[in-house]
């Protein structure tokens, strides 16, 4: 018989246990979801800044006014003043230009905001135009202050961070009366916070009074290797048998210290599903005490990962705790398997190559017996993470996209389609923009998710205000922007690496497919043949690629990194447009594959696809092995079909939220409100 831990589940122990899914108790106590579209969605959110002060910061959205409500709340004086300071910023630095907001109560009893702009060092001055309007203020009985000012999302104002989907630094400081009301000097916190202001938040229902709630672990502690990357796999077991089946509502990412959080990059775990008439613990029982093993590239591997590709956990550096809303779940248990397997993969980032980081991570389920109405997954989508691209060292600018085409949405989604409700953007350090377009019948609909300030350390899931519906037919495709000047004389490569780059999104959607990846590639074939690379091998420790055999016998011996940054650094400005468009617009392999069924066989060539020697023997799952398969013959059951970059499509246009600029516009189509990051090197051009 299962222990149930929670016996005597009154309420209040499974409010507990929700609450350890959310540090915003305030939120629960006054959900209100009349406020958005969708039931458990809430645009009111709370952040505490400073303990010290007593400094918070509550927003509150009205999407029908376009406008932003902040509540300042202060309990105790400072040292440095009395004012507050906010600063909205790219990068969490107060750089000159900066949108900064002072607000406070004056010795005289006023109560004051001032639409401010950063100068030099720590002054800031008064902007042009005032766009803050003070709504309410208190003073507190502990004698702070509680000031509550708005703002349209975009003030149109040059000096003014519009409210977007982009991301926002907030930093914050104090700042005392001068003789001048437009100057002061702020004393910045040495601090920022990174903020998608009009981002919803899902508040789950309070548990019903028959509901059981719990909790299980998925957790692997080991010594992290001492190299700067790691990709390590291993497999796990949920800690009791369900044989009613559950579904999972939320979970949060598990660190014993703050070592393991600053050490894990991201992190995935799948649920593992034998085939029909085998028995799952025969197959994977034999790995529960297995230490794990390199995820990717390894000629040793010897984790039965084909079965385990279904996604139950996507988490990544910055990324918060995720309830789901109420009308999603993840089954567990039941017919699914009452003993419950997982594949934990975890991307280890070490680049002081210490060898003393024993850290514990992974991740915590919440489950419930209460059945939601739809039984939701998670679906990968973007350039394939196999394909071989690369950008020229010291780019300001440069794009890549992947896609998930019409043949693939036909065949993966049912008639009526599937409803996206949140998604996640994932790339590497040289990242700075992305955006997932979605295209239906040669019409390009709103973006299902951009980011103008996208953020390697911030990536959270992002809940979309009202679910998107992806039909049969549709084409999804994520477009990332990249600047690599960082890097200094360095070019950059796709790859695993932070350093090497990614342009990735996942998506929760409101249906369990039989698919997890819907991804295309730009042909690895053209880039090896670009630079005269006849054979490569991966090398572990370098976590790169070394050529064997090449056109140049010059290149042998060179790391991947090195021959493309070689040939890449003597790339004209044309040169380099040229690479770009090849890698963007020409055609890219397509594959969505059925892990179900012979999908599986697809996914195990592809992970092998490069690691192996020719002429070596696939270790195929034991079921696939009579089908005497090699990876230049087998007919896939999977579709590989060509996927394109829909260039011919009208770009979509935001809605224009302010006037165009009388004079001196930039006169290239960019919106206000749509405008890239300052000092980031160009703009999101128009395609
Ligand atoms: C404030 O204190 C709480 C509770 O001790 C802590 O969790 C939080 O991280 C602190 N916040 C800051 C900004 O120091
Ligand atoms: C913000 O929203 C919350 C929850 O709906 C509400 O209690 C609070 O009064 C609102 N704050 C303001 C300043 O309107
Ligand atoms: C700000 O913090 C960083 C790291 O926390 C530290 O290296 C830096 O010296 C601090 N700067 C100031 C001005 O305190
Ligand atoms: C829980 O109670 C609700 C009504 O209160 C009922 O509709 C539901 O079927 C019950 N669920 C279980 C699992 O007993
Ligand atoms: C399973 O693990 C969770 C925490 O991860 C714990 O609360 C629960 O008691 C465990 N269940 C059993 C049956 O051991
Ligand atoms: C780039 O060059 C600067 C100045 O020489 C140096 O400080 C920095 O560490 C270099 N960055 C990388 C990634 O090599
Ligand atoms: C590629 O190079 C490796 C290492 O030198 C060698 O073992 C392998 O046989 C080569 N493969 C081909 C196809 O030439
Ligand atoms: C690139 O240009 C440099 C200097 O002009 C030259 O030494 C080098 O050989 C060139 N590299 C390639 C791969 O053409």
């Amino acid at each position: 018989m299962e222990r149930n831990v929670f016996a005597r589940t009154s309420s209040q122990h499974k409010l507990i246990i929700l609450l350890l899914f959310t540090n915003k108790l305030s939120v629960f106590a006054q959900n209100s979801p009349s406020s958005s579209p969708q039931s458990s969605l809430t645009f009111h959110q709370r952040e505490i800044l400073d303990n010290a002060t007593g400094l918070s910061l509550e927003w509150n959205l009205s999407l029908e006014s376009k406008t932003i409500l902040f509540t300042i709340e202060r309990l105790r004086g400072s040292a440095e003043g009395n004012y507050v300071a906010l600063g909205l910023t790219k990068k969490g630095r107060v750089e000159q230009g900066a949108d900064v907001i002072l607000t406070g109560i004056r010795s005289n009893g006023r109560p004051f905001v001032t639409d401010m702009v950063a100068a030099n060092g720590r002054a800031v001055v008064q902007d042009r135009n005032q766009n803050w309007v003070l709504v309410d203020s208190q003073t507190l009985a502990s004698g702070g202050s509680r000031i509550t000012i708005q703002r349209g999302f975009d003030a149109c104002d040059e000096q003014d961070m519009p409210f977007n989907t982009a991301l926002i630094h907030l930093v914050w400081g104090y700042g005392s009366t001068t003789s001048s009301r437009t100057q002061t000097e702020i004393s910045w916190r040495n601090e920022s916070r990174p903020i998608y202001f009009l981002d919803p938040i899902v508040v789950p229902p309070p548990p019903q009074e028959n509901e059981t709630i719990k909790t299980f672990r998925v957790s692997r502690r080991m010594l992290i290797p001492a190299r700067h990357t790691t990709y390590w796999c291993s497999m796990h077991k949920l800690n009791t048998t369900l044989s009613q089946k559950h579904h999972i509502v939320g979970f949060a990412p598990y660190f014993s210290s703050d070592l393991g959080r600053k050490h894990v990059h991201h992190q995935t775990i799948h649920r593992c599903i034998a085939p029909v008439d085998s028995d799952p613990v025969k197959l994977f029982e034999p790995f529960i005490n297995h230490p794990g093993e390199e995820c990717y590239i390894n000629k040793r591997t010897q984790l039965p990962r084909s079965y385990c590709v279904e996604y139950v956990h996507q988490w990544a550096v910055g990324g918060k705790n995720v309830l789901f809303p109420d009308n999603i779940g993840f089954p567990l248990g039941g017919e699914y398997s009452p003993v419950q397997y997982f594949f934990y993969e975890t991307h280890y980032d070490n680049p002081e190559v210490r060898d003393d980081l024993d850290v514990e991570t992974g991740a915590d389920f919440i489950y419930s017996s209460r059945l939601k109405e739809n039984e939701g997954g998670i679906m990968m989508v973007g350039h394939g993470i196999f394909g071989q691209w690369v950008m020229p060292p010291m780019t300001t600018e440069f794009d890549v996209a992947g896609h998930c085409n019409p043949t693939c949405t036909t065949r993966m989604f049912p008639p009526g389609g599937v409803e996206m409700v949140a998604a996640r953007l994932h790339a590497h350090l040289s990242s700075r923009r992305m955006r997932i377009k979605h295209f239906r019948n040669g019409i390009e609909l709103p973006w299902i998710l951009n980011d103008e300030n996208y953020d390697f350390n911030f990536q959270p899931w992002r809940w979309l205000y009202n679910p998107v519906r992806i039909l049969p037919g549709d084409q999804i495709t994520v477009r990332c922007g990249y600047e690599n000047t960082w890097k200094n004389s360095s070019a950059t490569v796709s790859g695993y690496s932070t350093r090497d780059e990614m342009c990735v999104g996942w998506l929760l959607i409101n249906k369990r497919l039989d698919y997890a990846h819907c991804m295309s590639e730009y042909p690895s074939e053209k880039t090896l043949a670009r630079f005269g690379i006849q054979n490569m091998t991966w090398d572990l420790d370098l976590h790169d690629r070394i050529i064997h055999s090449a056109t140049n016998p010059q290149n042998v011996g060179l790391t991947f990194n090195q021959l493309v940054t070689n040939v890449l650094s003597n790339y004209t400005i044309e040169q380099r447009r040229a690479l770009e468009d090849e890698q963007l617009y020409t055609p890219h392999v397509q594959s969505c594959f059925n892990f179900i069924s012979g999908g599986r066989i697809q996914y195990y060539l592809s992970l092998l696809k490069q690691e192996l020697p020719e002429g070596v023997e696939l270790p195929l799952p034991a079921m696939f092995r009579d089908l005497q398969v090699s990876d230049r013959t087998i007919q896939m059951p999977a579709i590989s079909s060509v996927a394109r970059y829909p260039r011919e499509v009208p770009e979509y246009q935001p809605e224009i939220s302010c006037p165009a600029p009388k004079s001196g516009g930039t006169g290239e189509g960019v919106y206000r409100g749509y405008k890239p990051p300052v000092g980031i090197g160009g703009k999101w051009r128009k395609y």
